[in-house]
Parts: structure tokens; C-alpha cells; sequence
């Protein structure tokens, strides 16, 4: 597609949001809009450190179709991250699922479709399901959508409305499926930041289970870089799976973290599980990778976390106002 001059981030201020932000401003010309309602999960301090002539961010909701119809006119792109992501606030209120990840979904595509702009829908392995875990396959394109929680059957059905509007109405989109993202400003409700600062706070890691499901690794760098280069050069209509060959047990990466930072790698503890819980994900992303020449940078997950582990023990004014209030749900629930 022409250059990008113009490109509106939805979820901008969430974690993968801020990242996906920075590497626009790092790696393109364009001005970016941010629109994002700013919940519990977004942080905003994190675009205010990057250039003002660059990035404006939009308090607003994906769903106020007059707001979204005003800010999609005249852009050359919508790359769409917008949602509610955590399964286990999902499982204990699905309502803000179906309305975030579902009806505005639907009215971006609806405003996309008006001003004919192209669209990026960022969507998530979790739609197809899990695997076994003995089982030798990973996903790919062509696997069929089975989602068994509300936060994956919700973005499945954004993701079939996405295809539809290719479909009925021409709308020039494309979909990617990533897996489990890691990195800088992740919220400390997610399993790799809960784990590092409950570490950071001198308590010992907490495993749903029996730790042994299985999560596909990604740093988020790799995922800003995959979705720049499907919105540069992807192909409308089609799907692309986004993942690093990151696969390890909860347990593993449990007991790499707590090595990392000089703790007994048995010195965690494990907790009730999670409703549901999905045993394996796994992706396969030679399509990516030979149709986009894209290549993840972090190829060691343990350098990737190592650094991540850096990051949070130089960030605790941000997490620790975050912290107090997430373990305190958690500890209801017995995790
Ligand atoms: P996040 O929860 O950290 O951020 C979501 C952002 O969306 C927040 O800033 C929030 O304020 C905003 N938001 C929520 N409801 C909104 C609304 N109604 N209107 C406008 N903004 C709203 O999530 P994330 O981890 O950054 O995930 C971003 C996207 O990537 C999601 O669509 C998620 O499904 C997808 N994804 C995430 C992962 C992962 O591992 N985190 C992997 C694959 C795909
Ligand atoms: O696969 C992509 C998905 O990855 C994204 O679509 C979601 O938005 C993102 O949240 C993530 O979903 P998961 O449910 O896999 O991530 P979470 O960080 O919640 O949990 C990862 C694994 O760790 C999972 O097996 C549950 C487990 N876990 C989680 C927490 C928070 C624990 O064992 N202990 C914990 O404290």
C-alpha cells in the first residue's frame, strides 16, 4: 500500500497498544491518533513520552459509532487493538467482552467500510481453541475456530465479522492471530508480569494448575513488527499467524524467572486453577514468514525475559499502583 501517512491505533494505550505506538513513530513517517477509552488496563504515560507532533491520543469508546465515524475519515489505515484481553476477568464478567470486542468491532467495520479505509483486525491464537498436549501440531491458517472461553469466543466473533465485511462488502482488511505477548508495559494481572513482581515483592510465584499448559512466547517488539509489515504488505483478506516458536510450560518459564533473579526455581506456589483452562497453544507462521520476510528479533525467550524482568525492576511507580488492587481479586479467588 502508498506510505502511511495517516493511522489510527485503537487500544493504543494498552500494553501491546504503547509498544505497536512507539515502533510507528520509530519505523514510518506516520501521525498517529490514538483512540482508547483508557481502563484499568491502559497507560497513557507511556504515549505522553513520545513525540506530541507524532502521536494524539482520543479518549473515547470503539463502540460511540459518531466517535469512530469522526477519527476514521481520512485516514490511510485502522490498525484495531481495542478490547477486553484478560480471560480472568472474562470468566468473572463476560458482559464488557461481547460489547468491546464484538459491537465495536462491528462499528469500526461500519465506519471502515463508509470512508473505504484499510483495517487491520489484531486478534489472538486463542480462537482455535488448544491443543493437547501431546499433540505434534501447532495452528495454522486453516485450523478451525473452536474458542472454549468468553474472551476467545469473543474475539472469534469479531474475527468472523471481520472476514464477512471482506466478504459481502469489499472492505479491504486483513486478520493476524498471535500468540502470548510479553515486555514493557504489560499489566501486572498477565502471568509473566504477576510472576516478576510478586518476585520483585518478596512473595513466591503463583501457578494455577499443576503448571504444566503450555503458552507459544512472544515479545512484543516482534509482534509491533509483524503487524507493521502485514499492514504494509499483507495481502486483503487473508489471515496471518503471528508467533515466535516460544513454546514452554507455565512451570518453565515460572522457573526461569525466579533463576533470573536469583531465587530456588522451586520457590514458587500452586494455586486453584482457572475455569476452563486451555492446555496447549502453538502457532505456525511460515506464512508470515515466506509471503512478508518477517523475522521475530527475540529468538531467545530467555534474553527476552531477562530484559523484561530489567524493565519492571525500573518501572515500579507504574506497576505498584496497578499491584495492590489486582492481588486483592485475585486473593478472593483462592490464585
Ligand atoms: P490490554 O488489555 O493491555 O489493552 C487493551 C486496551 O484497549 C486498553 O488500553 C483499554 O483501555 C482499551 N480499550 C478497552 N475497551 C475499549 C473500548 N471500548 N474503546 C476503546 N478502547 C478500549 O490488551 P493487549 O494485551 O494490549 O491486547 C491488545 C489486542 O491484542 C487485543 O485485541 C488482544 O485480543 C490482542 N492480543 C493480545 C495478546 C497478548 O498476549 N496480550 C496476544 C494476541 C492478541
Ligand atoms: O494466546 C494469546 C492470549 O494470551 C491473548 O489473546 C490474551 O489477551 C492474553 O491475556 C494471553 O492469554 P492467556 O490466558 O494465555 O494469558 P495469561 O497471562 O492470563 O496466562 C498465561 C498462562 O499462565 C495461562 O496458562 C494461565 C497461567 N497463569 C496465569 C496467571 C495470571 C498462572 O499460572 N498464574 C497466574 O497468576
Amino acid at each position: 500500500m502508498p506510505d502511511l501517512e495517516r493511522v489510527l491505533v485503537t487500544g493504543g494505550a494498552g500494553f501491546i497498544g504503547v509498544n505497536v505506538v512507539r515502533h510507528l513513530v520509530e519505523h514510518t513517517t506516520a501521525r498517529v491518533t490514538v483512540l482508547d477509552t483508557l481502563t484499568y488496563a491502559a497507560s497513557p504515560e507511556a504515549l505522553a513520552a513520545l513525540p506530541a507532533d507524532r502521536v494524539e491520543l482520543v479518549v473515547g469508546d470503539v463502540a460511540d459509532a459518531a466517535t469512530v465515524d469522526r477519527l476514521v475519515a481520512g485516514q490511510d489505515a485502522v490498525l484495531h487493538l481495542a478490547a477486553e484481553s484478560h480471560n480472568d476477568n472474562a470468566l468473572d464478567d463476560p458482559g464488557p467482552f461481547i460489547r468491546t470486542n464484538i459491537v465495536g468491532t462491528y462499528v469500526l467495520l461500519e465506519a471502515v467500510r463508509k470512508a473505504d479505509v484499510r483495517f487491520h483486525h489484531v486478534s489472538t491464537d486463542e480462537v482455535y481453541g488448544d491443543l493437547a498436549l501431546d499433540d505434534p501440531k501447532r495452528f495454522t491458517e486453516d485450523t478451525p475456530y473452536r474458542p472454549s472461553s468468553p474472551y476467545s469466543a469473543a474475539k472469534a466473533g469479531s474475527d468472523h465479522l471481520v472476514r464477512a465485511w471482506v466478504r459481502s462488502f469489499g472492505v479491504r482488511a486483513t486478520i493476524s492471530n498471535c500468540s502470548n505477548n510479553y515486555g514493557p508495559w504489560q499489566h501486572v494481572e498477565k502471568f509473566v508480569p504477576r510472576q516478576i513482581t510478586e518476585i520483585l515483592e518478596g512473595r513466591r510465584p503463583r501457578v494455577y494448575g499443576d503448571g504444566r499448559q503450555v503458552r507459544d512466547w512472544i515479545h512484543v517488539d516482534d509482534h509491533s513488527s509483524a503487524l507493521l509489515a502485514i499492514l504494509e504488505r499483507g495481502r486483503i483478506g487473508e489471515t496471518y499467524l503471528v508467533g515466535a516458536d516460544g513454546e514452554r510450560t507455565n512451570l518453565d518459564v515460572v522457573r526461569t524467572l525466579l533463576r533470573l533473579m536469583g531465587r530456588p526455581e522451586e520457590d514458587y506456589e500452586l494455586v486453584a486453577d482457572r475455569a476452563g483452562h486451555d492446555q496447549r497453544y502453538a502457532i505456525e507462521s511460515g506464512k508470515l514468514r515466506l509471503e512478508l520476510g518477517w523475522q521475530p528479533r527475540f529468538s531467545d525467550l530467555e534474553q527476552g525475559l531477562a530484559e523484561t524482568v530489567e524493565w519492571y525492576r525500573d518501572h515500579r511507580d507504574w506497576w505498584e499502583a496497578h499491584k495492590a488492587v489486582t492481588e486483592t481479586a485475585y486473593a478472593a479467588k483462592g490464585q
